[in-house]
């Protein structure tokens, strides 16, 4: 695997507040990966110690090759960043904003880009106004645009969506998206769990340490059990007491005119659970496995964790 990003040990103490604590990730090539974590637990400080726009107290960082408090302009030639709160000249236009922004970078046609960008983030017939008269959504589309211009490998997407219409929010996503499918490496912040789950290889859950990072599915697959989930017209007890009786069955409970049925190998015994509910006459009209949203796992990571601190 070709690793980009890596940090070792990454800390920031600011006064007396401990942001980040002793993180240390891989992220490879292609991947997107998901910082999430509750207000305050430190994702946005890994993000700006990771572009180098704030030192570690201790530990250090590679990006794209560069250690980022050492060569911050190198490496934001090769990283596109979207902060939280972006600032742009307001007096200026929209095009004039990111024509300054693309001069930084040499390889680029920035008059090119400019256009490109302002069009496909749908700010062309506005390119002329003032960025002071831009509604929120509109600044962030042009944020994006200029964390693009240059056409960075890596990038790093603080809460892209916060704050934007549902509409604006499901276009900014699907930029996202088709950013993974050309193989970009994106490191993205975000509060909406869907979008980590529609957009996200792996998630990293923060909260000031790095509490877990795995793909969505290897972190569902850890924290609940698999489980069967079959819609019938009636649920006898009859039916109830003989799917308890299969061996390979941890648990059966009733949910309404769902039958939840617990077990390890479901690929191997689904067949086998159907058989024996019809046999008992039960008339199945739905099967499927259970999936717990990303959500589930979340709020069930952080349980967890909040009582082993605890503990
Ligand atoms: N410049 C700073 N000076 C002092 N403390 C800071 C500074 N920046 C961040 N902090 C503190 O560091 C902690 C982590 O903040 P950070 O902004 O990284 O959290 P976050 O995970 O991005 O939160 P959110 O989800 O609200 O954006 C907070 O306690 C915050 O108050
Ligand atoms: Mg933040």
């Amino acid at each position: 695997m070709d690793t980009v990003l890596e940090a070792h040990g990454l800390t920031k103490i600011f006064q007396n507040v401990t942001a980040v604590e002793n993180l240390t990730i891989e992220v490879n090539r292609g991947e997107v990966v998901g910082f999430l974590g509750p207000n305050g637990a430190g994702k946005t400080t890994a993000v700006r110690m990771l572009c180098g726009i704030i030192a570690p107290t201790r530990g250090y960082a590679i990006v794209a090759g560069i250690r980022p408090e050492k060569e911050v302009e190198r490496l934001h030639e090769v990283i596109g960043l979207l902060t939280e709160t972006p600032g742009f000249y307001e007096r200026l236009s929209a095009k004039r904003n990111l024509l300054f922004f693309g001069r930084f970078y040499k390889h680029i046609d920035a008059e090119v880009k400019t256009e490109y960008y302002l069009k496909s983030m749908g700010l062309w017939e506005r390119r002329n106004d003032r960025v002071g008269s831009f509604s929120k959504g509109m600044k962030q589309r042009l944020a994006l645009a200029r964390a693009l211009l240059h056409e960075p490998q890596v990038l790093f997407l603080d809460e892209p969506t916060a704050g934007l219409d549902p509409e604006t929010a499901l276009d900014v996503r699907s930029l996202v998206k088709s950013l993974r499918d050309e193989g970009r490496t994106i490191i993205l912040c975000t509060h909406n769990l869907e979008e980590a789950e529609l957009l996200c290889h792996r998630i990293a859950l923060i909260k000031t340490q790095l509490l877990e990072m795995d793909t969505p599915e290897n972190l569902r697959m850890r924290l609940f059990p698999r489980q069967l989930v079959v819609e019938m017209e009636v649920i006898s007890r009859n039916v109830i007491e003989t799917v308890n009786d299969l061996v390979f069955v941890q648990k059966v409970q009733q949910d309404g005119s769902h039958l939840l049925v617990e077990m390890d190998d479901i690929d191997r015994w689904r067949s086998t659970v159907i058989e024996s509910i019809v046999q008992t006459g039960g008339k199945i009209i739905s099967v499927q496995e259970k999936k717990h949203s990303l959500e589930e796992v979340y709020l069930k990571l952080l349980h967890e964790k909040n009582n082993s601190v605890g503990a």
